[in-house]
């Protein structure tokens, strides 16, 4: 079978090569996938740059963490699914849990192998492409907006910053939940764009540098209730003054360098909280599934490359001209 590997040690795309496997064969209480689709996010690109975590991948793996495609066989034992389903793989696998595409060999392959408890199935509204978009980055904001101390509430304000892949679905969840959005960008012309989604208030982080004032400003000094940092150090000096009174700031992002005043005591007399985030378990998928079913939610695709072209899929994001996702079809 056909798959991507980035190869052990590397640091660059150019590891990231077109490769040959034997098709896996579905163990007891596991499940066969024909990949369908895959989608990318911002860790892929540190992973095939060597600088995820532990550093460069330690033997040659395929990469991503997510995909969605159809059952192809099952393994004994398994009675939840059946051949021809169509199935999207969680972020995380097994017990302990380990992540698709680093340690885990991914979804950017014709076949992969999971556990059956590692599936969910595609609701029928959703194409394959949709469905792939899910597992990191819709689980990520499900999980920072519903399962924290604090779950948002309708009419509360969430602030969003960028318009990548996490941000666009802390929009889409969050006006689904009926919440007011506040989301930012460098680009006016992706601003319009979330707007045209339901965005209630757009600013541009380079036009208004001090977004944060801008945020305090349309909710009359208070602040938003839950902020969806995916900027990382860079920006959550800002984020703690941007968070309003008992609300949450969920560390995301890993993108930006320290700036500014990094001392969280901004949030003392707010009783603000700070919450990591890492992706989320599956009965966060399960929760996100059920409210993309009743709300018939599509997620935002940017743009599709083919399987042969996935380097130019990487080479896409990195430019950062994207909305929302990108998928490789397979
Ligand atoms: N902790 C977790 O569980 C978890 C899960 C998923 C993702 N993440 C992290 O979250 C971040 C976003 O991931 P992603 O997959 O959504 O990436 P992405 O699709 O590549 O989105 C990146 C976007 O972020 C915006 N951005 C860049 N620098 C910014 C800054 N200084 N301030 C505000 N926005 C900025 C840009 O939006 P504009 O073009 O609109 O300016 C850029 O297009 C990454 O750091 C990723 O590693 C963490």
């Amino acid at each position: 079978m056909k798959v991507f590997t980035v190869a052990q040690g590397t640091t660059s795309l150019e590891g990231l090569k077109a490769s040959e496997r034997e098709r896996p064969s579905p163990g007891a209480g596991q499940v066969l996938v024909r990949m369908r689709a895959a989608s990318l996010n911002f860790r892929d690109l540190a992973i095939v740059a060597g600088k995820y975590f532990r550093g460069p991948v330690e033997r040659d793996t395929i990469p991503l963490s997510d995909g969605a495609g159809e059952v192809a066989a099952v393994g004994t034992g398994v009675t939840e699914f059946a051949k021809g389903d169509r199935v999207v793989a969680a972020f995380t696998q097994g017990h302990p849990p380990l992540a698709l595409g680093f340690p885990l060999d991914g979804t950017l392959t014709e076949y992969a192998v999971f556990p059956a408890d590692g599936l969910l199935r595609i609701p029928a509204h959703m194409s394959f492409e949709e469905a792939a978009t899910l597992p990191c980055a819709g689980v990520t904001v499900w999980n920072a907006l519903m399962h924290g101390p604090k779950s948002l509430r309708p009419g509360e304000t969430v602030l969003t910053l960028g318009t990548g892949g996490v941000s666009i679905f802390a929009l889409q969840i969050g006006k689904i939940t009926g919440a007011r959005v506040i989301i930012t960008s460098s680009s006016d012309a992706k601003l319009e764009r979330a707007r045209a989604m339901g965005a209630d208030h757009c600013i541009n982080y380079k036009t208004t540098p001090n977004w944060e004032e801008k945020v305090l400003e349309l909710t009359d000094g208070q602040g938003a209730d839950h902020v969806i940092d995916t900027g990382g150090v860079g920006t959550l000096p800002k984020s703690y003054l941007a968070v309003g009174p008992g609300g949450t700031v969920s560390v995301i992002g890993v993108m930006t360098r320290p700036d500014g005043d990094l001392s969280p005591y901004p949030l003392m007399a707010k009783f603000a909280m700070v919450r990591g985030i890492f992706v989320g378990a599956r009965e966060h998928f399960d929760g996100l599934m059920k409210a993309i079913v009743v709300n018939k939610l599509h997620p935002v695709v940017d743009r599709t490359f083919p399987f042969d072209a996935a380097p130019e899929a990487y080479k896409y994001m990195k430019s950062a001209q994207h909305f929302g996702k990108i998928v490789i079809t397979i």
